[in-house]
């Protein structure tokens, strides 16, 4: 199981931790080969709720906030240990999961165009967070140097480096920004900041529910918002993640960034971001 494949991560060299599949980087435990090559084959349905985000950027708060919304509007339970990632699932899961009930909570971190094609072809809809890149980028660092199953004791300047080169897991952060910023206007898409739902949680939980075909009571829209603040989803973090609930939930703000980026490195970022996302809706939306 995924549980036990992170168990033999403590055995493992740091540089065996990481491979590269089609020229990007995946977690050598996690994703193995065969399970990106199975993507191919994975069988959608119309009524998945699927999510995507680009590793750290609030992948893990709204599967919370998702499986609130499943259990509130549908009473269907979604509870697992285990992240809803379709490229973690291999053969013995996806058996598993082919028979769940629906509506199945579903998601992943790879890149759209690796995404199974049957999510386009059922019109599953799909919700994609993105989160400003110097965060997301912060996050990521941390969340490498304490994950077993990604490599850590890389410093700071070295890790924004591959950032910036996208030899990071899952590949450029501003390769995926772009490809979905291409279907901001597809009605079964629908993208969300990091920054828009710290500002208003509930106006997101109440967009997110309407998009996904769900009627939520204000009440029960207020009640799931309030259950997935920082703090309250950090304090039950044992339940949902185990022992690697510190990890997942570390600071949950706004402009850590400023704490570690030097001001070249911010300089190199603006570039970037400048370079490909200027002038794009996404863009705006992840104005930092
Ligand atoms: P930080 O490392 O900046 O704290 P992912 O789930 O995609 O791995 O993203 C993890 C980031 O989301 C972490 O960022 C984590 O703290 C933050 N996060 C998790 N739950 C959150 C919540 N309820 N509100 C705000 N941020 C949250």
């Amino acid at each position: 199981t995924a549980l036990s494949r992170m168990e033999q991560a403590k055995d493992m060299k740091e540089e065996d931790k990481l491979y590269r599949y089609d020229g990007v980087l995946y977690p050598s435990l996690m994703c193995p080969e065969e399970h990106l090559k199975a993507l191919k084959n994975f069988e959608a349905r119309e009524d998945d709720v699927m999510l995507v985000a680009y590793p750290k950027c609030g992948f893990n708060w709204m599967v919370g906030v998702l499986r609130k919304i499943i259990a509130e509007a549908k009473g269907v339970k979604t509870e697992s240990k285990m992240p809803p990632l379709i490229e973690f699932f291999g053969p013995d899961v996806i058996k598993t999961v082919n028979e769940a009930p629906s509506p199945r909570l579903l998601g992943t971190h790879v890149h759209p165009d690796n995404m199974p094609a049957s999510f386009r072809a059922k019109k599953t809809k799909i919700l994609v967070i993105f989160r400003n890149p110097k965060d997301t980028a912060v996050s990521f660092y941390h969340f490498s140097n304490n994950n077993p199953v990604l490599p850590s004791g890389q410093s700071w300047d070295a890790f924004f480096s591959d950032f910036m080169s996208g030899d990071v897991p899952w590949g450029s952060y501003f390769d995926q920004a772009l490809a979905w910023e291409k279907r901001m206007d597809d009605p079964d898409v629908m993208i969300v900041t990091y920054e828009e739902l710290k500002e208003d949680l509930s106006d997101g939980v109440r967009q997110i529910s309407t998009f996904f075909g769900f009627s939520l009571t204000e009440a029960q829209v207020q009640q799931i918002a309030e259950q997935s603040t920082f703090s309250a989803m950090k304090q039950s973090s044992s339940n949902s993640h185990g022992n690697m609930g510190n990890v997942f939930f570390r600071k949950g703000e706004v402009g850590d960034w400023k704490n570690h980026f030097t001001p070249k490195q911010s300089q190199e970022m603006d570039d970037a971001f400048n370079k490909h996302l200027a002038g794009t809706r996404l863009g705006a939306k992840l104005n930092y």
